[in-house]
């Protein structure tokens, strides 16, 4: 439950990024030995994570509150992640890549995560195949086998994060060069990068249009510290100029934001960066603006919903372009529900500012859109009720208790939905 219309005010740090843990995790399937990754996010896909490596024979040490994962993938794992928990979550398919460079052989269930559009991954199997790899899927099962892969040059017809990563895993042990045309470019792509190459491993060009991958015979244990997450930064970066506040967000880096700070200036909010950190305050409505997604370094998809949020309230008409993702406006039929002016058409949506946004219940369909409804709960008279935050979890650690310590009044309410069933 949230309770609107007051500034948020002080300094918040950020976590480590979800989307570079989850990478990372399954990479240290390639390591013969131990690896240390700090810095972690204590949210449900990482606990996940840990729950998949340890079921599939890896020795996991997890402490929480030291943001320490120890990985020790020495002893032989099993080739085959097709139980329930691999469903959960969309970056379960790292591990076919990784398990893939390993053994030659692998079977993952296909991946679940945000209902955001049809999500295909013609481009991971494309890049797979490209290094020798045979996949087929069968029964939900992505089945993939080879008799050693081999170095190949793979053009990307869409700059796709995931299929970046996973061929990025696929391609350490090949034998010989692998290029990597039209990569993806977000900050994980290039953690990713660094991490491996502290395993020995020899990748070059991350964060450009074209990755080489020279193949490695077996690469050792590591310790590494993971970036913090950009989105998260951006998503209280709004929340901040959403209720007229002025916070301070630590341990950033600086270059990650860019796309969001230069939008939020163009909407007369003030931000302030630092080199590892960002003051973002407002004392006055913020002006409409015209957005449109794109890859890294443009504006972040991810970004896209939380910030439509605070343009419900903005003055005048502001378009929302979501170039990334077909359906990824399921939170504007909630903001609606709160007395906001927005009509999508497919790709496009068009906001009306209104004055305000008056509290109620509200449902969270996916991740960020539940981050959405927090920046609308913030920003709205009144009481809003957010149900299923249970997505909200999976890519912020303790969002409730970041918004609290600046100021916030939030609380999460255990509720017996009508199946008698916590949310
Ligand atoms: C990653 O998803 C992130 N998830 C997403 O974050 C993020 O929104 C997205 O990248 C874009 O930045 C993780 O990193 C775990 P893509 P991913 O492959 O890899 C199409 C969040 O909220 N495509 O870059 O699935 C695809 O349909 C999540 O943290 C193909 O056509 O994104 C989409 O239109 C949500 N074929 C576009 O590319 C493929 O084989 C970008 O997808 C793969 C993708």
């Amino acid at each position: 439950m949230v309770r609107g219309g007051r500034p948020l005010r002080g300094t918040v740090t950020v976590s480590g990024a979800k989307n570079a843990a989850v990478a990372l995790l399954p990479a240290t399937i390639l390591a013969r030995d131990a690896c240390v990754v700090d810095n972690l996010p204590e949210i449900q896909d990482v606990l996940l994570l840990r729950d998949i490596l340890s079921r599939m024979g890896a020795k996991v040490e997890y402490v929480p509150e030291e943001r320490r994962m120890t990985v020790d993938t020495s002893a032989d794992m099993t080739t085959g992640a097709t139980f329930g928990l691999v469903r959960r979550m969309r970056a379960s398919y790292y591990l076919l890549g990784a398990l893939l460079a390993r053994y030659g052989h692998a079977q993952i269930a296909l991946p679940g995560g945000c209902d955001i559009g049809q999500r295909p991954i013609d481009q991971h199997l494309k890049g797979l195949r490209a290094l020798g790899a045979e996949v087929e899927t069968e029964h939900g099962i992505l089945k993939a086998k080879t008799d050693g892969l081999r170095g190949a040059e793979v053009y990307l017809d869409v700059a796709s994060v995931g299929a970046t990563v996973n061929i990025m895993l696929a391609s350490v042990h090949a034998e010989g060069l692998t290029t990597i045309v039209n990569a993806a470019k977000e900050p994980h792509v290039v953690d990713l990068a660094n991490f491996l190459n502290c395993m020995g491993a020899s990748v070059k060009g991350a964060g450009t249009d074209v990755i080489r991958v020279r193949g490695k015979k077996d690469l050792h244990g590591t310790s590494y510290t993971i970036i913090p997450d950009q989105i998260e930064a951006g998503t209280l970066m709004i929340a901040a100029a959403a209720t007229r506040g002025d916070v301070v967000i630590q341990n950033v880096i600086s270059t990650h934001l860019e796309s969001i700070s230069a939008k939020l200036i163009e909407m007369g909010v003030h931000v302030d960066q630092g080199y590892d950190h960002v003051r973002v305050y407002s004392d006055k409505r913020p002006r409409h603006v015209t957005i449109k997604t794109l890859p890294y370094p443009g504006f972040p998809t991810d970004i896209q919903q939380p910030i439509s949020a605070l343009l419900c309230t903005a003055e005048g008409t502001s378009v929302i372009i979501e170039s990334i993702f077909e359906d990824r406006f399921k939170q504007v039929a909630e903001f609606c529900r709160m007395g906001a002016r927005v009509s999508v058409d497919n790709r496009v949506a068009v906001i009306e500012g209104v004055e305000k946004l008056t509290g109620a219940p509200v449902t969270a369909s996916d991740l960020r859109a539940g981050a959405a409804l927090i920046v609308a709960g913030l920003m709205a008279e009144g009481e809003t009720y957010i149900k299923n935050v249970k997505f909200i979890d999976r890519g912020y650690e303790r969002i409730e208790d970041k918004l609290i310590s600046l100021g916030a009044s939030i609380e999460r309410i255990e509720v017996e939905d009508e199946y008698g069933m916590y949310e």
